[in-house]
C-alpha cells in the first residue's frame, strides 16, 4: 500500500492496531497520541524510515498542522489516509454522568475530530485541483481517505453512556456532511461504527470492571482493536472510485445497541 497515513490516538487500542495493520501493509505512518512512551514503542516497533511520532493532544489545530506536516516532511508527500480515532468513552448518561469530563470529552471527540477533518480536507483537496477531479488520472491513480472512528452508540442511543453516545452522534453527522461536500471532489470519508472492544477505552470511560465483566459474558467475545483495523485496512484498500463509505462492526452476540 503506497499510501502516506495519519493516525490519532495510536497509544493504545484502536488506533495503534489501525497504525501496525497499515505499516504492515506498507504505508508510511505518522502516528498521535499524547502519551510519549507508548508512541515512540509503537515507533521502535514499525521500524525507521516508516513512521513519525508527533506527541500532543489530538484536538489542538497546531498539533494537527503538525502531524499533517510531518507526514510532508518525513514522507515527501501530503499525508493521504487520516483515520480520525482519538477518543475517550464516559460511563453514565446526562443525568449521572461526571460533569467534569464532558468538555474534555466534547472537546477531543467532536471538536478534535471537526478539526483534523477540516485540516485533513483543506490539503487533500489541494493535491488535485477541483477543475481536473474528473479526468482519469487526477484523482484515479492516488485515493484519499478520511476514516472516522464513529460507534454504534452514535447510531443507537446507549442505555448506560448515553453522554458518550451523544458525541458519536454528532459525530456521525460530522463525516456524513464531510462525506457529501468532498465526496464530488475525489475525497472519500469514511464512518467506522464499532460495537464492544475491548481496550482502554473502559478503564478510562469509568465503567466498573464487574459489570463490564457481565457484559462480556453476556456478548462475548468482544471485538479486538484489530477486527477493527481490518475494516479500516479494506477500506483504504478499495480502488478509488469505489467508497465504502459505512462501516458496521460488531461483536457477533451484541444484539444492542
Ligand atoms: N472500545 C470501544 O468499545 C469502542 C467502540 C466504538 C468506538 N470506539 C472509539 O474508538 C476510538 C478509539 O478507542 P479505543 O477503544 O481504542 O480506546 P483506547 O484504548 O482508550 O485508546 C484511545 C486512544 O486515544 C488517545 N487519545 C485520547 N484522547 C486523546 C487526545 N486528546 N489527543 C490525542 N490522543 C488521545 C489515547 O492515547 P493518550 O492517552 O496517550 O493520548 C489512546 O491512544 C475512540 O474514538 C472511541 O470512541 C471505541
Amino acid at each position: 500500500m503506497d499510501r502516506v497515513a495519519v493516525v490519532t490516538g495510536a497509544s493504545a487500542g484502536i488506533g495503534r492496531a489501525v497504525a501496525r495493520a497499515l505499516a504492515g501493509l506498507g504505508a508510511r505512518v505518522v502516528v498521535n497520541a499524547r502519551r510519549e512512551g507508548p508512541l515512540g514503542e509503537l515507533a521502535r516497533e514499525i521500524g525507521p524510515g516508516r513512521v513519525a511520532a508527533v506527541a500532543g493532544d489530538a484536538s489542538d489545530p497546531a498539533v494537527i498542522a503538525r502531524m499533517l506536516d510531518e507526514a510532508r516532511a518525513r514522507f515527501g508527500a501530503e499525508a493521504d489516509l487520516v483515520v480520525v480515532n482519538a477518543g475517550r468513552g464516559l460511563n453514565g448518561s446526562v443525568l449521572t454522568s461526571d460533569t467534569g469530563q464532558w468538555e474534555e470529552m466534547v472537546r477531543t471527540n467532536l471538536l478534535g475530530a471537526a478539526h483534523l477533518i477540516r485540516h485533513a480536507a483543506a490539503r487533500m483537496t489541494s493535491m488535485v485541483p477541483v477543475n481536473q477531479t474528473h479526468q482519469r488520472g487526477a484523482w484515479l491513480n492516488r485515493s484519499r481517505d478520511i476514516v472516522v472512528i464513529g460507534s454504534v452508540v452514535g447510531r443507537n442511543v446507549s442505555p448506560f453512556s448515553s453522554m458518550y453516545g451523544s458525541t458519536k452522534f454528532a459525530v456521525h453527522g460530522l463525516v456524513e456532511g464531510a462525506r457529501r461536500e468532498l465526496s464530488p471532489r475525489g475525497v472519500r470519508v469514511t464512518l467506522i461504527e464499532p460495537g464492544f472492544v475491548v481496550s482502554e477505552f473502559q478503564r478510562v470511560a469509568g465503567y466498573d470492571a464487574a459489570w463490564f465483566e457481565g457484559v462480556l459474558e453476556k456478548i462475548g467475545p468482544a471485538l479486538t482493536p484489530e477486527d477493527v483495523a481490518r475494516a479500516v485496512a479494506f477500506v483504504a484498500q478499495q480502488p478509488a472510485h469505489v467508497h465504502v463509505a459505512d462501516v458496521l462492526i460488531r461483536p457477533t452476540r451484541q444484539d444492542y445497541p
